[in-house]
């Protein structure tokens, strides 16, 4: 799947076909999420502990689509469980992509934490810094999924509300691994700004939307934040950031 405004459907046709002729062009050939790779290893497809908790996850069209970022995500967690720490993720959704990490490392056999943040009822219009449609990830029953999801796991604790207000109910002192995918440029650097300090030497960031485009705002926000900090964050292919805190 791609993402964006195509003009009308011959554009859509066009990419089809340039997709299919590079398969017939080039081995390992990857299309989709707005990245075309070929003569590429893609090691993680043959890692059959990823694909068993990718596809066990996987609901649509959409989510198939994340399979890059989200084996960037299995890199970030597994570095960071050598890290001192509980694992975050602000922005959660249906929790898809919490739900891989968790499967891929048997998170109930850990001594971390995974906290899960979200208001579970869309971006609240007080931190809508890019102006999102009202509904979107506001549909109903998703909090009342996301807890079913994670009821096998004693260790995920689902937090319920605003970033960063909700921080004050539950957050952890030391934080190894961050993932932050809020799609708003306000809640991400109010999250930063409780959460940066906590991240152990070591720990890990995963800014979801940084490369993005579209998401540009969110980008200059980042930076601004991490270059007052001294550091730089890493765009990479497939349009996430990615940070180690020194
Ligand atoms: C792109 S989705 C997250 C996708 C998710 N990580 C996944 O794996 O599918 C963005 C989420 O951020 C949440 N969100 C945005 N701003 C928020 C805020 N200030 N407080 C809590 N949740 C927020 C929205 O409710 C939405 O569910």
């Amino acid at each position: 799947m791609f993402y964006g405004n195509f003009r009308n459907s011959q554009d859509i046709e066009f990419l089809k076909n340039a997709i299919e002729r590079f398969k017939t062009m080039f081995a390992g050939v990857y299309a989709g999420d707005n990245a075309i790779l070929f003569d590429r290893s893609l090691g993680f497809l043959e890692d059959q502990r990823f694909m068993n908790a990718f596809n066990s996850n996987v609901r649509n069209e959409q989510e198939q689509s994340l399979i890059l970022r989200l084996n960037t995500l299995i890199w970030a967690a597994q570095h960071a469980l050598s890290v001192e720490g509980d694992f975050v993720e602000c922005g959660v959704y249906r929790g898809f992509s919490s739900a891989v990490i968790a499967d891929y490392l048997e998170f109930g056999n850990l001594d971390k934490t995974l906290y899960l943040y979200d208001t579970f009822e869309g971006i609240p219009s007080e931190h809508d810094s890019e102006n999102h449609e009202a509904t979107e990830y506001a549909a109903r029953g998703i909090y009342e999924g996301v807890v079913q999801r994670f009821s096998k796991y004693d260790n995920v604790r689902i937090v319920k509300g605003i970033v960063p207000d909700t921080f004050a109910d539950a957050a952890p002192e030391k934080v190894a691994l961050l993932h932050l995918n809020l799609n708003s440029s306000k809640a991400q650097t109010a999250a930063l700004e409780v959460l940066f300090d906590r991240i152990t030497p070591g720990g890990v960031i995963v800014f979801d939307d940084y490369g993005w485009a579209a998401c540009r705002a969110q980008r200059i926000a980042a930076d601004e934040f991490m270059t007052t900090r001294g550091y730089r964050i890493l765009e990479i292919p497939t349009g996430q950031g990615l940070l180690i805190k020194r």
